[in-house]
């Protein structure tokens, strides 16, 4: 595969090192943002904010990921999590940085939403990090990082970003591979941590209903922004975007529930052969 946007380093947008989930080392990123089109995907509003909403708040998400873990790491002091987790948090925060920087882009096209992200930021920081004990905020952590693994199984199995603007792709297919590659690492964490049902349970209803909130005030607010939200076309896109071509609703629910059986064990090997596709790319 081809990359645009080529810079003068040894590698394109991300470097291609192989995926080895027993570390999760971060590769070096470097995305060039330049003449991205507003509707970069099939040149649909729906699609393409479906990837923008998740682009605005996930610098909110992910920082908060990596300050919780962080804060925790003393907890799988030399144990067998130590290193991948470490790593975790180090991709984690090459994520937030880089969709903090494609956030500046939205805003260059014309899009508003600083108050809503400062809304994220709050609730985060003076809610959650203040009321919640680090132990329900792992539990929170890894319902999130749930719902982000089957996105990103759901994104690279569909191959949906195929026909995307080639930065746009390049930049989804890195971080959804990353997430195939430390997926079930944050429920590992919490299970050393504490590991009553009814907690990871409550982190996971909140850890799923959060994203999937965020997603879908952004969606709203960027479409509307496009003055397109009651358009036929619009309709139609969402429709097959949800529950004819790409059958995203389905899907996720299917994928998910799993996660609030008692018995509950992450099958990551089984994804992994879709985050070694995108890092052998050369
Ligand atoms: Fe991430
Ligand atoms: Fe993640």
């Amino acid at each position: 595969m081809k990359f645009v946007d080529m810079t003068p380093t040894d590698f394109p947008s991300f470097e291609n090192k192989p995926l080895n989930p027993n570390l999760c080392e971060p590769r070096k990123v470097n995305f060039q943002f330049n003449n991205i089109p507003k509707h970069w995907l099939n040149n649909s509003s729906v699609l393409t904010h479906y990837f923008n909403a998740m682009n605005l708040f996930l610098p909110a998400f992910e920082a908060f990921m990596v300050r919780v873990m962080r804060n925790e790491l003393p907890r799988i002091k030399n144990t067998e999590l130590e290193a991948p987790i470490r790593g975790f948090i180090k991709q984690e925060a090459t994520h937030g940085q880089t969709h903090h920087k494609y956030n500046k882009i939205l805003e260059a096209q014309g899009y508003k939403f600083k108050t809503i992200l400062k809304i994220a930021d709050f609730f985060f920081t003076e809610v959650l990090e203040k009321y919640l004990s680090p132990k329900m905020c792992l539990a929170l952590i890894s319902g999130f990082e749930n719902i982000a693994t089957v996105f990103s199984y759901i994104i690279l199995k569909s191959n949906m970003l195929a026909t995307a603007n080639p930065t746009m792709r390049s930049l989804w297919e890195w971080h959804t591979a990353e997430e195939i590659e430390h997926s079930g690492l944050a429920f590992k964490f919490l299970n050393h941590v504490d590991n009553h049902y009814w907690v990871r349970i409550l982190g996971g209803l909140l850890g799923t209903l959060m994203p999937i909130a965020a997603l879908v005030v952004g969606m709203a607010l960027l479409i509307m922004q496009d003055q397109s939200l009651t358009n036929q076309k619009t309709f139609d896109d969402l429709r097959k975007f949800l529950f004819t071509e790409y059958k995203f609703l389905p899907l996720t629910v299917k994928h998910m529930a799993s996660y609030f059986k008692l018995e509950f064990n992450p099958k990551s090997e089984d994804l992994y052969q879709y985050g070694e596709k995108v890092f052998s790319h050369s």
